[in-house]
């Protein structure tokens, strides 16, 4: 089965030479890209399809997203708006209302979740634990997130539950619940923070994950300076996510190692920290990603496009690096070659907009811009 697409206006492929092409045409064969080229030379193809000139960009990359939960903390934002601090604290009242739920409510949660992110756009999403933060309710966790997404990931150190020494909780973490995780989970990541766990505990949640065959990745520098991007370096993480505070050696080590910088601008806009320097990153050569960490505590949002928007307006990303932040870049803090391009190869998971360019995608913030969602992905 194969599908040609002509009169692309505008098609975001990410090639090396040609990343964006005008008066596009693409074939799609068996759910893969076959063809890229002009739109007049489009080879023939079971069915075809004319865009009359509206953009088609690779599906936006989701690559740090917190879906498992029940209950919202309004209250908390609200409060925030009015001046008061985030604390990582806020964590804990999720894990009570999202214990209480029971299994049909909460993947009913998250499909409505996946659903309302894919009409947005994205067509992969990484979805982590975290909010069980015991044994069963952590694997089950996993277990729901699993039905959404191959893309799951083991935040069991999210923090550390009321009722639990630091060090106990750790050794449950790392064994009997690492136990009952790792056969539904892809990654393993720790929230490094003051007010969560330091470099030590947090080496030891990863090393353990690694240990039972989970690839790391890790939350750090979020709400301070800390020691989670160098841990991430020194282990060879996929990624380190926020990144909102950095020293000068960060940077260099996420530059030398190629660990991509997770930036996640809804938290910045919900906790009212200053944004990251994006910049700083790019210009230093660092691999950077955009998600949306979409949680019911510090990000609240499962749009792509609103991050991008917040990429352009605030991170000072020009909207061809925010667009690519949120599909290659995704890609590769997920270490996928197959998705977030259209070059010959990829999965097939188009995104068109209603918009003869990628540009609106900030420029028309707020604005519904995706007109469809053409995907294999589950
Ligand atoms: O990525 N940083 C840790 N986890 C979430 C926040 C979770 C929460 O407040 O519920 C984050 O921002
Ligand atoms: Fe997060």
């Amino acid at each position: 089965m194969s599908t040609a697409y002509l009169n692309i206006g505008e098609l975001t492929t990410w090639d090396e030479e040609r990343p964006v092409q005008r008066d596009a045409g693409l074939v799609v064969s068996d759910g893969r890209v076959a063809w890229v080229g002009d739109s007049s030379a489009t080879p023939a193809a079971d069915d075809a399809v004319d865009l009359a000139g509206a953009a088609m960009i690779p599906g936006f990359v989701d690559s740090h997203t917190h879906l498992v939960f029940a209950g919202d903390r309004a209250a908390e934002f609200e409060a925030r708006m009015a001046g008061q601090a985030y604390t990582a604290g806020g964590i804990r009242t999720t894990v009570t209302a999202t214990r209480q739920a029971s299994d049909e409510q909460l993947a009913g949660l998250v499909a409505a979740r996946v659903a309302e992110l894919r009409s947005q756009g994205t067509t992969t999403v990484e979805i982590k634990s975290g909010y069980g933060l015991d044994v069963e309710a952590e694997a089950r966790s996993l277990r729901i997130a699993g039905q959404f997404t191959p893309e799951t990931t083991f935040l069991g150190a999210h923090v550390v539950p009321t009722g639990w020494a630091a060090d106990d909780y750790l050794a449950l973490v790392t064994g009997p619940m690492l136990a009952a995780c790792a056969p539904h989970a892809r990654w393993v990541d720790v929230f490094c923070e003051r007010g969560a766990f330091d470099a030590d505990q947090a080496r030891t949640v990863l090393r353990a994950g690694m240990d039972a065959g989970l690839e790391p990745r890790i939350h750090a520098g979020q709400l301070g300076f800390g020691p989670g991007v160098q841990l991430a370096c020194e282990l060879g993480a996929a990624a380190a996510d926020h990144c909102t505070y950095l020293d000068a050696a960060d940077v260099a080590a996420l530059a030398d190692t190629g660990v991509v910088a997770g930036l996640l601008p809804g938290v910045e806009f919900s906790t009212r920290h200053p944004y990251p320097d994006a910049r700083r990153l790019l210009a230093a050569g660092v691999r950077v990603a955009l998600a949306t960490d979409c949680n019911p505590g510090t990000s609240y949002t499962s749009s792509m496009p609103f991050c991008i928007a917040l990429a352009v307006r605030e991170l000072g990303m020009t909207p061809l690096e925010a667009l690519h932040a949120a599909t290659q870049g995704g890609a590769w803090s997920l270490r996928r070659d197959d998705i977030g391009h259209l070059r010959p190869g990829a999965r097939a998971d188009l995104v068109v907009l209603n918009a003869p360019s990628h540009v609106h995608l900030s420029y028309r913030p707020g604005v519904p811009l995706v007109a469809g969602v053409y995907s294999t992905a589950r």
